[in-house]
């Protein structure tokens, strides 16, 4: 129990991250985290896309950068090796709690693992663009998905960040 909680306690968004190919094994049991989040009902409306394709994610990192508004050159994902997706289906209610707690899971799972990782957003955004719309349809994954958000994975380079101060007056208790 106290493991998890250090887990918790000490993830970190990582920012940056080695070149070096993460095993399949280390992505899937990430990924095996992420299809064990709790769903509302248990609808698991998710869908959890691994993307190493170097040609693929140049795309989305140019496509990332452009929603952002990004300085030229900039890299949303960090140099990361890995990118997992993940959607929800738009028709569950609970669509992106869902695919938060999916994505929440997949992180303390690499953490778990010794790899880092960082949420990237603007997954909705890019879910309306032709370049994600190929790729669901290239998968053959039919509906209408909300993009929740990608993950960046890989091996932390240089020093782990240092815990960010938590805010004060954020829990109260009524006895
Ligand atoms: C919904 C959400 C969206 C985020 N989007 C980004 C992002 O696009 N790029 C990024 O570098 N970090 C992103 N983050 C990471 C946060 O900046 C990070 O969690 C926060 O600064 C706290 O740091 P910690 O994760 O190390 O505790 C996102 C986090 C969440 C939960």
């Amino acid at each position: 129990m106290q493991q998890v909680l250090d887990l918790i306690k000490s993830r970190r968004s990582i920012r940056k991250f080695k070149s070096d190919a993460v095993p399949s094994d280390l992505v899937d049991k990430v990924v095996e985290a992420g299809l064990y989040a709790a769903t509302g009902k248990n609808r698991q409306p998710c869908k959890i896309i691994v993307i190493t394709n170097e040609d693929l994610k140049a795309q989305i990192r140019a496509l990332n950068a452009q929603i952002m508004g990004s300085k030229e050159g900039f890299d949303p994902f960090y140099g990361a090796p890995v990118y997992i997706l993940v959607v929800a289906d738009k028709s569950a209610p609970t669509a992106t709690y869902d695919g938060s707690l999916v994505l929440g899971n997949m992180m303390l799972a690499a953490h778990a693992l010794g790899l880092g990782s960082c949420w990237i957003h603007r997954a909705k955004e890019s879910m309306e663009t032709p370049l994600y719309k190929d790729l669901f349809k290239s998968l053959g994954i039919e509906g209408d998905f909300e993009g929740i958000g990608h993950l960046a994975l890989g091996y932390v380079l240089g020093d782990y960040p240092e815990c960010p101060k938590r805010k004060e007056n954020s829990v109260y208790y009524v006895k």
